[in-house]
């Protein structure tokens, strides 16, 4: 399988994703020698699509280079950690966090995810010149090849690679960091699906730029900005915000209307509700003991701090909305009930006809004020309750810390992690029961966290696949002291400490609160120089199975073949030798299959109608030449039998 893959990078070129596209979709539009007719293409176009001349585009140096990244496929291999897998708590989660570098991870997920995620967030490096951000890929060119590559003199080649060298901090650099993950991303939003990223005054700019190219302006949903921090040192202007950038993978595919009934807090207020409810009859008593308990919460309660009075129908606030938008609203008296006076109707008149106020009165939906000057207000009952996405968000960024410090001893073992409060102010209005969300810079994993305890709230069984690469903590930071070696291994420390404290808080919940863990590994060069010289007519060498074991090969295999992560194999015992049946599939990995076993394979094809895989694939450093021809010969055999099985036999080296 890496030697496929290796064998066909070679002849990646930078548009090599955008070509295959063409060839799927225009077939019609290319010559037998491969040549493309760009005429008969506009012709396509001509009825729908005005085709411009003109345009703008954003240009930096080693945007080619950074597509070449995103079409070059992987050569790593997925290493299970199955101490942790098999835990009980993990055993059974769909909840996955990949210890890689995201580009190869993302190349990775593509193979079982494309289209198939609903949400992404990302907080990148913001490149502001302290965030250690370092152009960090490992892709090995010479100057040669890269300006043979992507069709450029050597003096360009040399900066490109100078800049993926130097550890360069620069526009450029980050862009051509950012691209080829960014392009890669978008093919994994599901169609209604929508990306979030966090971004600062550095970078956004570009990035507004790099995703108008790559979503498409049409698909920009909008920008939140976040109020975070209090600007004690001010320059020119104090800067108290950051952003956070929405685009989606269709706007027409995502619902027009976002509103959310998954409000935090609310299910804590609502609670205090029914247990009110439950105890006092009397509606004075109510109100005094709901102000009583309203008075300790209040600093907790955020946007719903209004929510200060109880009736029997439950927690309520007064909503100005009997106020008309426009001009001509309608004009009547509404009497206030103590002063017996009318009260002060609102400037424009009120919203609704008399009739409409009067049965709202009798309903005893109608909030008065102490006396007829206070323009009246309606109940607005908590359970009724919808929020809406706003474009400016008033949050504390420092709770990020104080909840990292909380979990680890009053230790900071990550700088600057966002606080999960931000990330629940907009997951709740894009995801939905079962629905996944992918964090491919998960730092200290606050995307996990803020998951968890969304699931816990709304009962939803949200999914989350974070990507974390293995990035050494620096000497004697807080995170190393406490014994951490790579950030990826405080990411998944924090997320078992956080589920561990929602259990404690909710023990009924039912949220998804373990992980699978997997690490991409590439392998070793001597098991490289043994594909490159391997010959199928002697015997076996030793390979990836001897270097990895089975469980990384099917692993890899199972994602390549869109069966995902959590896919669910089935061991198939062929007379002593070991093959594994997931669906369409039966892989044959082991070494050393004898005649009889292959016999006892075929055999079970033919009569066992419960099997029914469409593909054998096999491990090619597994099996001489005489083996794999035997099992080949014997498989196109059975399309002339009773069943007329037609089985796809894929070698994979
Ligand atoms: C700004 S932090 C994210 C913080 C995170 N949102 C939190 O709340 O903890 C960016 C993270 O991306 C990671 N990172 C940088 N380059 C990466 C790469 N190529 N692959 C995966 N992770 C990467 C860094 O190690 C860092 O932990």
């Amino acid at each position: 399988m890496i030697k496929d893959i290796i064998e066909s990078n070679e002849a990646v070129t930078a548009n090599a994703r955008e070509i295959a596209a063409l060839k799927e979709h225009f077939p019609s539009c290319f010559h037998s020698d491969g040549s493309f007719d760009i005429e008969r293409f506009k012709e396509f176009l001509s009825d729908k699509v005005d085709v411009t001349s003109e345009g703008y585009e954003l240009k930096f140096l080693g945007k080619n280079y950074a597509r070449l990244l995103a079409s070059e496929d992987t050569t790593t291999v997925i290493q299970p950690d199955e101490e942790h897998n098999s835990k009980p708590e993990n055993v059974n989660s769909e909840n996955i966090y990949i210890s890689a570098d995201n580009l190869d991870a993302l190349k990775h997920l593509l193979k079982s995810y494309a289209g198939a995620v609903k949400c992404i967030y990302i907080d990148p490096p913001y490149n502001t010149g302290k965030d250690d951000f370092a152009y960090n890929d490992k892709f090995d060119f010479s100057i040669e090849e890269l300006s043979e590559k992507l069709s450029i003199n050597e003096e360009q080649a040399e900066r490109i690679l100078d800049l993926t060298k130097r550890g360069s901090a620069s526009h450029s650099a980050w862009l051509m960091f950012m691209y080829p993950r960014l392009l890669l991303a978008r093919d994994l939003l599901s169609k209604d699906g929508v990306i979030f990223i966090s971004i600062d005054e550095n970078e956004v700019t570009n990035l507004r730029l790099t995703c108008d190219e790559l979503y498409g302006e049409d698909n920009y949903i909008g920008t939140i900005v976040w109020k975070n921090v209090t600007d004690n040192n001010p320059t020119n202007i104090a800067t108290e915000h950051e952003y956070i950038l929405c685009y989606s993978k269709n706007k027409e595919r995502v619902s027009p209307i976002w509103k959310t009934s998954i409000v935090d807090i609310k299910d804590k207020v609502l609670q205090k509700e029914a247990e009110l409810l439950s105890e006092i009859e009397d509606e004075e008593m109510l109100q005094e003991q709901y102000t009583l308990w309203y008075s300790t919460v209040k600093s907790q309660l955020g946007k719903l701090d209004g929510y200060k009075f109880i009736d029997r129908n439950g927690v309520y606030a007064g909503s100005r909305s009997v106020h008309n938008p426009g001009k001509n609203g309608y004009f009547y008296d509404v009497i206030h009930p103590i002063t017996g006076k009318p009260c002060t109707p609102p400037l424009m008149g009120y919203r609704f006809p008399e009739e409409t106020m009067k049965k709202m009165i009798a309903d005893g939906r109608i909030l008065y004020g102490d006396d007829e000057n206070k323009i009246i207000e309606i109940k607005q009952y908590l359970h009724d309750y919808e929020d809406k996405l706003a474009s400016v968000i008033e949050l504390d960024g420092r709770s990020g810390a104080n909840i990292i410090r909380q979990l680890f001893d009053n230790k900071n073992v990550f700088k600057n992690p966002k606080t999960p409060a931000i990330l629940k102010e907009f997951i709740p209005f894009v995801m939905n029961d079962d629905d996944i969300i992918v964090d491919f810079f998960a730092g200290s994993s606050t995307t996990a966290q803020a998951i968890m305890e969304l699931s816990t709230v709304s009962k939803n069984n949200y999914k989350y696949i974070l990507i974390q690469l293995p990035e050494p903590t620096k000497k004697d930071s807080e995170a190393s002291l406490f014994g951490f070696s790579t950030i990826d291994q405080v990411g998944q420390e924090r997320i078992i400490r956080a589920a561990k404290k929602i259990k404690e808080d909710h023990p009924d919940t039912t949220a998804d609160l373990g992980f699978k863990h997997y690490t991409l590994v590439e392998p070793s060069k001597d098991t490289l120089d043994k594909m490159e010289t391997f010959n199928p007519e002697m015997i076996t060498f030793n390979n990836l199975v001897n270097e990895f074991g089975v469980p990384t090969v099917l692993t890899t295999w199972l994602v390549r073949d869109g069966y995902g992560f959590n896919a669910k194999c089935k061991e198939i015992d062929f007379n002593g030798y070991t093959g594994y049946w997931c669906d369409k599939h039966l892989y044959l990995i082991n070494e050393g299959i004898t005649q009889e076993q292959i016999a006892e394979i075929v055999e079970k094809l033919e009569n066992d109608t419960t099997f029914n895989p469409e593909n054998i694939v096999l491990f090619g450093y597994s099996f001489n030449w005489a083996r794999t021809e035997e099992l080949n010969i014997n498989i196109k055999r059975l399309k002339d039998t009773d069943r007329n099985l037609r089985i796809n036999f894929d070698v994979r080296y």
